[in-house]
């Protein structure tokens, strides 16, 4: 982690929680907000405070993208599209895992892998939400949270994996007004990824049969390994290796 954390408590917060996460990151709780980073944990779940904002997942808001019929035209979905029946995919760099959601929005079912201890509370708390949601609900329960790193993870016995889908940390080149809180946070938490090379090859070790990497439009290829085929959009490309 690149930060320091702060851990706060308010009124409804889930404390069996708050003290398991507290001992883990061995902090201690408290109920002021911290200067910096600060870890929330109340009635509406966990949230994460700092900088002047605040950020709480939520797939409530992605589900526009994946109802009347907008899915489809996803770009990740484009290149993700397979003829498999009950697809298993593996986001390797879950973040907040909203692109593993597009992808269990279209069948899949996801293992999300997520190093960062701060980021995987914050989403394991969007995925028990989301599965209390009537309409979220479904697609919740093909996203398994693994907390760990994937380069680990992916070297253990991983098998018929169809996509692996990885989307690490690049360094950040917008302003920070044009990126939204979660990137905003996240790259406050993490910093970008400095194994590329080794992401990629434990990708290919699990020999899945398709790798997506997203990369910002203009960025080199990751671990400059060509691929067989790329879906640009306006700021980002989706790059898909096709493995034999
Ligand atoms: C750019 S974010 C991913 C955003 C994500 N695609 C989404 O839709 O929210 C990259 C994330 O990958 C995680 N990460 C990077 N390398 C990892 C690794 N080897 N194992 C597990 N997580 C990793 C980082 O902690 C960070 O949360």
């Amino acid at each position: 982690m690149s930060e320091q954390i702060v851990i706060c408590t308010k009124k409804g917060a889930d404390m069996n929680l708050a003290n398991a996460f507290a001992a883990k990151m061995d902090v201690p709780i408290g109920t002021a907000m911290g200067d910096a980073l600060t870890v929330v944990f109340d009635a509406k779940g966990v949230s994460l405070c700092g900088y002047g904002l605040s950020y709480q997942g939520d797939f409530e808001q992605m589900l526009h993208r994946v109802t009347n019929g907008r899915l489809q035209h996803e770009m990740l979905v484009r290149a993700a599209k397979t003829t498999q029946d009950l697809p298993r995919g593996i986001d390797a760099t879950a973040g907040m895992g909203e692109d593993a959601f597009l992808l269990a929005a279209y069948g899949y079912r996801m293992t999300l892998y997520e190093q960062n201890p701060v980021i995987a509370l914050l989403l394991k708390d969007a995925i028990r939400r989301a599965r209390k949601h009537k309409e979220l609900k479904e697609i919740a329960e093909r996203m398994q949270l693994v907390e760990g790193n994937s380069i680990e993870m992916l070297s253990k016995q991983v098998d018929n994996i169809d996509t692996i889908y990885l989307d690490p940390m690049f360094p950040a080149r917008q302003k920070s007004g044009l990126i939204n809180k979660k990137l905003q946070l996240i790259q406050k938490l993490e910093p970008p990824c400095a194994k590329e090379e080794d992401l990629f090859d434990a990708a290919i070790a699990v020999s899945p049969k398709k790798i997506i990497v997203k990369r910002p439009l203009k960025s080199p290829f990751l671990a400059n390994r060509n691929p067989n085929h790329t879906f640009e959009g306006k700021a980002i490309r989706y790059d898909c290796y096709v493995v034999e």
